[in-house]
């Protein structure tokens, strides 16, 4: 596992998916100072301040697309999950790899793949972490926040929280390209927020409304509308 650092950077998803070809699988790719930072839905990643994590998992798992490759965000969210969990908070997902606490968001990821000449050159799965931001500054952003310095009152090292990180990440990362989601569904599904709950899904340009009765073996949500209708939803984000 290798990291690069960098001071400032537009995003450190561009940077990664710019210079793939030259970054090792496994590495992963910080910032202190994110100027253009994107996030799911065409949204900005604002930037907090330096001592947050803005950061960019390069993984080059194999030259052809596997359907697993798209649960791996599900991955990352679980031991985010997990690492939150050691610092003495509760946090929840929200499906698919959203995680809160106390209904705030504290983290978001967005993966991209590289694909060239009919060929997987590398996943990009990009991370925003809000590690040490006051409740002044989170208050500006336009969906309710929280910080892990918040919910701690402690101050938090920034490259600490990525060492425990990447560490339980790569513990599981082989036997989850070969098990797939059902390595992880139960501690998953622990931590979903969102089951049992009446959402609003926004699937590319529709939404459906309805109860979110569970997580298939492979990852998806499923949901059951007005009708009775059960959809089973791959991709989507709960609104
Ligand atoms: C979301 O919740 O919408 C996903 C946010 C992902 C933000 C991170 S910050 C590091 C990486 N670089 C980007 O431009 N975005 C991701």
């Amino acid at each position: 596992m290798d990291f690069i650092f960098l001071e400032e950077i537009d995003s450190t998803n561009k940077y990664a998916k710019d210079n793939i070809a030259l970054i090792s699988d496994g590495t992963i790719v910080y910032t202190d100072k994110q100027t253009a930072g994107r996030g799911r839905l065409n949204r900005k990643w604002v930037d907090m301040g330096k001592d947050n994590i803005y950061a960019s998992l390069v993984l080059k798992p194999s030259d052809t697309m596997l359907a697993v490759y798209s649960n791996l965000t599900q991955l990352l969210c679980l031991v985010l999950c997990q690492t939150f969990e050691e610092y003495g908070v509760i946090p929840k997902i929200k499906w698919p790899n959203d995680i809160q606490i106390n209904g705030k968001k504290i983290s978001g990821i967005l993966a991209e793949a590289v694909i060239a000449e009919n060929s997987l050159k590398g996943i990009v799965l990009g991370f925003g972490i809000n590690l040490n931001t006051s409740s002044e500054v989170l208050s500006e952003i336009d969906q309710p926040a929280t910080s892990l310095n918040v919910e701690t009152g402690k101050t938090i090292d920034k490259k600490e929280f990525l060492d425990k990180l990447t560490a339980k990440f790569f513990l599981l990362y082989n036997k989850f390209i070969e098990d797939g989601f059902l390595l992880i569904r139960e501690d998953y599904i622990r931590r979903a927020g969102f089951l049992n709950k009446e959402i609003t899904v926004k699937v590319l340009n529709e939404k459906l409304f309805g109860l979110a009765t569970d997580i298939t073996p492979n990852g998806a949500l499923k949901l059951l509308d007005k009708d009775n209708k059960e959809h089973i939803l791959l991709i989507g984000d709960i609104l």
